[in-house]
């Protein structure tokens, strides 16, 4: 994607389906994107209730605001296929696959998506939060370079990973690192936008910060929140900082200069930059609105 068509994903807000007081609340939240969640958070007998407060809800949908994605529970559910319409007749921007193990769940998910007449620009998120998952990952990137595929993100499910293979959950997340890393590594290599997991504890917003902080220095796009009071740091860690605006700015002014014009490698402040710096810095400056 062209960095001019850059969409913000930092803060991207879990909401319950089947909460209108939740749903409610959305308007006046500043987050980047909701995701309107028809799975886990979703008890099986409020399951076809939450479907119809959705296509409320997206009824009347205010224009022009965050980006909306609805998780939908896997196709061979017992609640997959009716999840699949209910979705895609609330039109959102994106639907969320959870538990996807392998390529071909996101194949068959696809051709059911076609089936159902989806716009093409309906775009696929999918969960990494399986062991499978885990080792299929860059197979499951390569559909972001396939023009015809949906695949659009992925999304780090921490919890499902350490219920399924046994890990400690620690506060410095340090038995899951290498696998949020892997998950960023196979997202870069298949052109895709990678969201870091969700944090249960909303209440120590410090411990969050920094959470957002590794997150955001592990590469990760943006930060996947369960609470309103979480929206904040997100957004502020996962926005270019003001000394890294100013640093990018100074690459771009000094490689306008004309006697660097036809130069690969030049030297600021005593560092080696390089044109690669320069594209770096340019992305950089498109994600701070500073085209
Ligand atoms: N989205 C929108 N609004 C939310 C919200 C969310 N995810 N979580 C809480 N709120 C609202 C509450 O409705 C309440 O609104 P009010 O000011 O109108 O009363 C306000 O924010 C404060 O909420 P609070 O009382 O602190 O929390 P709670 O006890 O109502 O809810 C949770 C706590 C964890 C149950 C709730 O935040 C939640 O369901 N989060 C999402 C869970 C989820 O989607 N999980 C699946 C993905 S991991
Ligand atoms: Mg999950």
């Amino acid at each position: 994607m062209p960095e001019t068509n850059y969409r913000p994903r930092r803060a991207v807000l879990f909401v319950p389906a089947a909460n209108e007081k939740a749903l409610a609340k959305l308007p006046s939240l500043a987050c980047d994107a909701v995701i309107f969640d028809l799975e886990d958070s979703v008890a099986p007998d409020a399951k076809a209730a939450a479907r119809e407060r959705l296509r409320a809800w997206f009824q009347a949908r205010p224009k022009g605001g965050p980006e909306c994605i609805i998780r939908v529970n896997p196709l061979a559910s017992e609640w997959g296929t009716e999840d699949l319409l209910a979705a895609r007749a609330c039109a959102p921007d994106a639907i969320l696959l959870p538990k996807v193990d392998t390529p071909r769940d996101i194949h068959d998910f696809d051709d059911a998506l076609d089936e159902a007449d989806a716009p093409e620009n309906l775009k696929l998120w999918i969960m990494v939060e399986t062991p499978k998952a885990m080792l299929n990952i860059g197979a499951l990137a390569e559909f972001g370079r396939n023009r015809a595929a949906r695949l659009d993100c992925f999304v780090a499910g921490p919890n499902d990973l350490i219920k399924d293979t046994g890990v400690l959950a620690t506060p410095d997340r340090r038995y899951i690192v290498p696998w949020l890393l892997q998950m960023v590594l196979a997202a870069r290599a298949g052109g895709l936008d990678v969201l870091d997991g969700v944090s249960n504890t909303f209440s120590d917003l410090d411990a969050f910060a920094l959470e957002c902080a590794e997150g955001a220095a592990m590469g990760f796009d943006g930060k996947t929140l369960i609470h309103p009071a979480q929206i904040g740091p997100a957004l502020k860690a996962f926005s270019p900082s003001a000394g890294a605006v100013a640093e990018a700015l100074a690459i771009r002014a000094a490689f306008a200069l004309p006697e660097n014009a036809a130069k690969g490698v030049i030297s600021i402040d005593g560092r080696m930059v390089e044109r690669l710096h320069l594209a770096q810095a340019e992305r950089l400056l498109a994600r701070a609105g500073r085209h």
